[in-house]
Parts: C-alpha cells; sequence; structure tokens
C-alpha cells in the first residue's frame, strides 16, 4: 500500500493510524464517522502538528498547482491513493468557495479562523440533465475552533464555504477519496448550473482525474465478506 507525507509528524502519523484502527473496526461509514468524532476534534485543537505553509494561505512566490481559485489554498497533507486523504483548505476573509461536492464521506473541521457553511443537496434526479442541478438549500452554520460535520453523499455532500473572520480562516479534511483529484462538481444554485471541477492541491498537481469511489469510498470495502 503506498501512502503519501507531505507532512510528516508522530501527531499525524498516529492520527492516521487512528483512523485505520477506526476503518479496520467498523465496516459501516456512519459507524466510522462516529468512532472518528472525538479524536478528529483532538486534532483540530491540537497546536502542535499544522506547520507553515499548511496552516495559511499560499506565500508570495509560490506556484500554487490548485484550482479552487479566488486565492484559496487547499494543501494535501497526506494520501493513499483513492483510499483516504488529509489536507487543509484556507480561505482569505470574505472569500467563499463555489459550491461543490466531494463523492466520498468525510470529516470536515475548523482549525483557526471562523466560517460560515451554506449546506445544499441535490434535489433534482443527478444523472439525467447535463448542466442543470437543481439544488435546494438545507442550512446555514456558523463554525469556530473544534466545530466540524461530517460529509456523506449523496444527501449530506454539498456545501459552500466562507472565511468570516478578519483572518483567513482554515479547515481540515479527511475524506475516503483523493478528493483533489477525482472529477466532482461545482454548482451555481441560482442558475441551477452544474460542471464538473478537478480542484487539485496547492502544493500537489494531480496527473490525471479520478473516478469517484464506488460505495463513496469506504477504505475497506473490497477486502471484506
Ligand atoms: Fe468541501
Amino acid at each position: 500500500m503506498t501512502e503519501e507525507w507531505h507532512l510528516e509528524n508522530e501527531r499525524l502519523q498516529s492520527f492516521i493510524d487512528t483512523v485505520d484502527e477506526a476503518a479496520n473496526t467498523h465496516e459501516e461509514i456512519p459507524d466510522l464517522l462516529d468512532a472518528l468524532h472525538d479524536p478528529f476534534q483532538d486534532l483540530l485543537t491540537d497546536d502542535d502538528w499544522l506547520s507553515e505553509p499548511y496552516d495559511g494561505l499560499v506565500p508570495d512566490g509560490y506556484d500554487d498547482k490548485g484550482e479552487m481559485g479566488r486565492d484559496i489554498a487547499q494543501w494535501l497533507l497526506y494520501r493513499r491513493p483513492e483510499k483516504l486523504t488529509l489536507f487543509t483548505l484556507a480561505l482569505p476573509p470574505g472569500v467563499e468557495t463555489p459550491v461543490h461536492d466531494h463523492l466520498a464521506w468525510g470529516l470536515v473541521g475548523i482549525y483557526s479562523g471562523t466560517q460560515t457553511e451554506e449546506f445544499y443537496r441535490r434535489a433534482d434526479d443527478a444523472d439525467n440533465h447535463i448542466g442543470h442541478a437543481d439544488l435546494e438549500h438545507l442550512r446555514t452554520e456558523e463554525m469556530e475552533r473544534g466545530d466540524f460535520y461530517e460529509i456523506v453523499p449523496p444527501n449530506n455532500d454539498i456545501h459552500q464555504v466562507e472565511t468570516s473572520s478578519d483572518v483567513p480562516s482554515v479547515s481540515v479534511h479527511l475524506l475516503g477519496a483523493d478528493v483533489g483529484c477525482i472529477q466532482r462538481h461545482q454548482f451555481d444554485p441560482d442558475d441551477e448550473f452544474v460542471e464538473l471541477f478537478q480542484s487539485h492541491y496547492s502544493n500537489v498537481r494531480c496527473e490525471r482525474s479520478l473516478s469517484p469511489p464506488e460505495e463513496h469510498g469506504h477504505m475497506h470495502s473490497h477486502n471484506h465478506g
């Protein structure tokens, strides 16, 4: 099993070990996510593991390989190809991401700054109308350090993130897929428009575009009967 560490320290290694133990113990995604709530929140509120440049915006002069736009940084910290990624997302004050999906289970939480999150789900048959998407707005949440939420496709997978603090906001994303490299979607809810989207990472350009995982990316979906 190949893996990539873009940030390497004992704290991060022990968190990934915890994820593996939980994935070996819990076959169902809801159980796996439940088991990871406390370890993930501990990581979000721990000051000793996330270092520059991964805890902020893209530095001046850095060759940003990401495609999130609007000076948004997305830093890949750890990747097990097509199975698991851990990355950070940093947005300047007042800047928002496109409305987007992930197509894999995950946990997203705030490490620094504050964010406003808008949650959506598709209100149409996602497969039948290329370029057209009817989104239902579900809720708005204000989030600060240590707050987190689950991503579970298809009904809990679409959101938009905006920094509400006067400093950049940084969130940590644990996802059951190489989300920066898969073909996913971004939406314009007002125009009911959807298009394919590959975000890459600020520090890693994807060599190709991957298909979304089957079963939304359970780490061990093919390993047990
Ligand atoms: Fe996201």
